[in-house]
């Protein structure tokens, strides 16, 4: 039975005015009917394989969390709350003493709460095919065919086959830059890193008490005067204040050596941009990805999202447009990444 963690830590600037810092993305159901968080927990919802999600989140949206779960019928486990955000080596660290108590060489899979994966039977298979591997003490994460030199994406240099469809990482290499990232994929060989990982939790920790031994000391003395109410756990604050903030990929993934990776084709998007929403989204004869209400004449190729008012567009093509009710985009299809500049702006205005 594999102990699956939900990671929820994000602010999505990148997907505002539909994101905002109250409802980042994993809250909103940005892919399709169900929120992100729904849709990640779905995925893990075979309680005859996996325990009860544990999901590691910000104090503001417990009511969110819960609310949404129960509304999907997903059974939740544990609620981690940490009281300020250190990022991902930490935020799994807490889930992974959580598992090792309960389960002393424990299986956790550990999946952020912000991407879409299309083919889930696939990403079932990839997790069989690593398990033997896991158990035997490999760290291990799935590789995502690199289709452009993202410099926002770890990168794993694929070495020899360890089993069918695993390999060993030769070298990971977290946001690299963009000459570096450009040779990666011109070279092949490379795979993206996809951000979700299945490890067992007691070789986590020693990794990170090897690798980052000030973030393990603070995570354990969080979880050790943490109150659990209600399958709710609250790690110490001042304790975990006092944790160094860094990521698994810099932390741990970028210098272990027993590392696997199973490169996947599953469907996969981090949605990390309204331009990597419409890769992915339906459209129509037109080329345009519509949902709420529009009125479309003689356009093509265009994003539209709106949460109530009507949108009509003449004679337009490759825009995206995204209508809340207090704020509108319209930008250049292609510009996904410069919407962190208005976000940037009205939070100087703040
Ligand atoms: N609970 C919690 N606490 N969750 C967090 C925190 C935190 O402090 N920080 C980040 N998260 C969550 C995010 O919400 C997201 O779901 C996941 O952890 C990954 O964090 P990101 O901040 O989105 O990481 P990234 O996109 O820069 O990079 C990671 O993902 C890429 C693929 O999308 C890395 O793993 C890269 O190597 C990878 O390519
Ligand atoms: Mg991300």
């Amino acid at each position: 039975m594999i102990w699956p963690v939900i990671l929820s830590g994000g602010s999505g600037t990148r997907l505002w005015p539909m994101s905002r810092l109250r409802t980042p993305k994993q809250l909103l159901p940005i892919a399709g009917d169900d929120t992100m968080i729904q849709a990640t927990a779905s995925r893990t919802g075979d309680r005859g394989r996996f325990h009860a999600p544990i999901v590691v989140a910000n104090e503001a949206h417990r009511r969110a969390i819960i609310a949404q779960l129960d509304a999907a019928g997903i059974e939740s486990g544990e609620l981690i709350l940490e009281p300020m955000g250190r990022n991902t080596a930490p935020a799994i660290a807490l889930a992974a003493r959580r598992v090792v108590a309960q389960d002393r060489q424990g299986l956790m899979l550990v999946m952020p709460s912000d991407h879409v994966i299309g083919d889930v039977a696939a990403f079932h298979a990839a997790i069989e095919r690593l398990m033997p591997l896991v158990a035997d003490g490999w760290l291990a994460t799935f590789g995502i065919r690199a289709a452009s030199p993202e410099t926002g994406y770890g990168y794993i240099k694929l070495g020899d086959w360890l089993a069918e469809g695993v390999s060993k990482v030769e070298r990971f290499v977290e946001k690299p830059d963009y000459d570096t990232a450009q040779a990666y994929v011109a070279s092949g060989g490379y795979t993206w890193n996809g951000g979700i990982f299945l490890m067992r939790a007691d070789r986590y920790l020693e990794a990170l008490a090897r690798y980052a031994p000030a973030i393990d000391a603070a995570v354990a003395e969080a979880i050790e005067g943490a109150t659990l109410e209600n399958g709710v756990l609250r790690p110490a604050r001042e304790a975990f204040a006092r944790c160094p903030s860094d990521s698994i990929d810099y932390a741990v993934m970028e210098r272990d050596d027993r590392v696997a990776v199973a490169p996947v084709d599953i469907g996969w998007s981090d949605i990390g941009s309204w331009d990597a929403l419409f890769d992915i989204a339906e459209r129509d004869d037109q080329g345009n990805a519509v949902r709420g209400d529009a009125i479309i004449v003689d356009s093509r190729d265009c994003l539209v999202r709106s949460a109530g008012p009507l949108v009509s567009l003449v004679g337009v093509s490759g825009l995206t447009i995204v209508a809340e009710h207090d704020s509108v985009l319209i930008a250049a299809r292609g510009r996904g990444q410069d919407v962190k500049k208005i976000v940037d702006r009205l939070a100087a205005d703040d």
